[in-house]
């Protein structure tokens, strides 16, 4: 931000905000007039992800410019009330939250005793290098547990898994321990 020329936008993308503990603060730069605009969504903690609805903090001036040039309906009435009631249930999002702490802790520790590498994530979901992503992908989704091989990024060798409920996860590493030892 610092070496960036004034004019240009920053979008930050701050989809996993609800999950991570340290979140660098964004909208201080919003505050000092920088051109910059901050999403949030309700796709992710909140488990709203159908209801197609999320929001972005920016300047008014830049608001105004998306306003005209945004299509018209873009956000449903269900999807307001929903993600009002949303932002009002705390104690969802702190179970959500203590059930993906639990869950991630859980994938972690399973990775390592099987030996794969993984990045640490805060967020619901961990990237883990099982050799040949797509393979993997394929195999599990034969034994009906959906992951995202990462070869479109440029990741041949690696899947995403989303954390789940507590029996998800087991089911998922129980799945992985069969196609990589087979
Ligand atoms: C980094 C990131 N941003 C945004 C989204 C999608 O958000 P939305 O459902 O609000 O379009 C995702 C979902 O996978 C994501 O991983």
């Amino acid at each position: 931000m610092a070496r960036l020329p004034p004019q240009v936008l920053v979008v930050f993308d701050e989809a996993y905000y609800e999950f991570v503990e340290e979140m660098p603060d964004t909208l201080r730069y919003m505050r000092d007039g920088r051109n910059v605009v901050t999403l949030r969504t309700f796709s992710k903690i909140h488990g709203l992800a159908s209801l197609r609805i999320g929001y972005g903090i920016a300047r008014p001036e830049l608001i105004e410019v998306m306003h005209k040039t945004r299509q018209p309906f873009n956000v449903n009435g269900v999807g307001q009330v929903g993600a009002l009631a949303a932002l009002a249930d705390e104690e969802h999002q702190r179970e959500t939250k203590e059930l993906t702490d639990r869950g991630r802790a859980f994938f972690e520790k399973e990775f390592a005793a099987m030996k794969l590498r993984f990045v640490p994530s805060v967020a619901n979901f961990v990237l883990v290098n099982v050799g040949d992503g797509l393979a993997v992908f394929r195999a599990l989704l034969q034994r009906k547990v959906i992951v995202r091989a990462m070869k479109g990024y440029n990741l041949p060798e690696w899947v995403r898994i989303t954390i789940g409920t507590m029996d998800q996860n087991r089911k998922c590493v129980e799945a992985l321990r069969r196609v990589l030892g087979s």
